[in-house]
């Protein structure tokens, strides 16, 4: 019988290469899209070009196509040729701060580049699920406004309303969101619209902070793999604001492949899930240099600048309920300590190397 084949953008990154993996572990024939402009946004240390060596050489069922997804023709071709059964949008410019300074290249990849795959999917495979990497930026600043109480090491949601976490209900509307956040909006609605609007099977995943070993972490995105690289260097991390104890929920790539697989598997139309690690895989940056020390065993170097991120989070907590009730018998499998020496075994490997 001919293997299925499923087509991932942003294959050579975070998630679209975690998916890849996933997909070509369980005999699925993998169609890859990328470019490698994450080394065009974040300069060299950006560079994803390892991952792509990385899973060219591990898994033969992996074919890599270099295409800009602001090609539209191109976009068009590639999927009427492949048909595939399932695509994995995960291309994109993934930064808040960068996108203020190229606002085009931003919407160009981020909104416009989603419809140019909605439209060729829906020309040429309609009914293959179509799974879009949103993420908890949709909801602007409005988190800001959940009343907080101030501990010893982090922000915590006061209100016993969101004791575990933001619900998909949240609104997306009048909040700042970063000039990323909107291009990410106007994203995440047309996917739910061809859902709703066109009956194809589409979702978005409105990620916190995805994380994992195969992660090109620069300053200016992947938080803990970010955070880790400056650990095991010696390097200064600087904390931007809210002295610190701004908190994130990680998931590792690989529980958000598992969930992928798992709605790829029994679809549902225009759907939207907070894809986060939930209250369990919160930490707050001064908790997490405390973790890194205890793994690596080195101190963790650091400058406070008084100066919040534009629109930052100072909390924010996915609440998994709905990924959980509309998919029983998926949940987290990866904790916290164990990421955490994932990457950085992972980070000692490439300097290695
Ligand atoms: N990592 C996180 O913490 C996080 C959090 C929330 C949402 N997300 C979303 O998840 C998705 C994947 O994130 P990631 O962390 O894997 O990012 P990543 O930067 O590691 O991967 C994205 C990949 O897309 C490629 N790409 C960018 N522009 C392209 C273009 N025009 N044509 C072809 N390829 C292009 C890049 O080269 C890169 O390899 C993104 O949509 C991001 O917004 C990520």
């Amino acid at each position: 019988m001919k293997s299925k084949s499923i087509l991932v953008t942003g294959s050579s990154g975070l998630i679209g290469s975690e998916v890849v993996a996933y997909f070509a572990a369980n005999a699925w024939q993998v169609h890859g899209v990328d470019n490698n402009m994450r080394a065009d946004f974040f300069g060299p240390q950006g560079d994803t070009r390892w991952n792509l060596s990385r899973l060219q050489q591990t898994y033969p069922s992996f074919t890599h196509h270099e295409l800009d997804i602001r090609d539209r023709a191109g976009v068009q071709r590639l999927v009427g040729e492949v048909r595939p059964a399932a695509i994995v949008h995960a291309a994109a410019q993934p930064s808040h701060d960068l996108a203020a300074t190229r606002a085009f290249d931003d919407f160009d990849v981020n909104a416009v580049g989603t419809l140019n795959f909605l439209e060729a999917m829906r020309r040429a495979c309609p009914e293959a699920p179509f799974v879009y990497m949103s993420t908890n930026k949709v909801y602007g600043d409005a988190p800001n406004e959940i009343p907080l109480r101030e501990l010893e090491w982090r922000w915590d949601y006061a209100d016993p309303e969101f004791e575990n976490g933001i619900r998909e209900t949240f609104r997306i509307d009048q909040s700042k969101h970063s000039i990323f956040g909107a291009s990410k909006v106007a994203a995440d609605v047309m996917v739910q619209e061809y859902g709703r609007y066109f009956g194809m099977p589409t979702c978005c995943l409105r990620g916190g902070c995805l994380t994992g070993p195969n992660h090109s972490g620069v300053e200016l995105h992947g938080f803990l793999s970010y955070l880790i690289k400056c650990n095991l260097e010696g390097r200064t991390y600087r904390i931007f604001g809210y002295k610190g104890k701004q908190v994130r929920d990680n998931i590792h790539s690989y529980d958000v492949a598992r969930f992928i697989d798992r709605f790829i598997d029994a679809p549902r139309q225009g759907e939207v899930y907070n894809l986060g690690g939930g209250r369990a895989n919160s930490v707050s940056i001064l908790e997490a240099f405390k973790l890194i020390e205890s793994v690596s065993g080195t101190p963790m170097r650091y400058e406070y600048v008084d100066r919040n991120r534009i629109g930052d989070h100072m909390c924010y907590i996915s609440n998994l309920d709905k990924m959980r009730r509309h998919y029983p018998g998926w949940d987290i499998t990866k904790d916290l300590k164990t990421t955490f020496v994932e990457i950085c075994s992972a980070w000692n490997k490439r300097a290695a190397a």
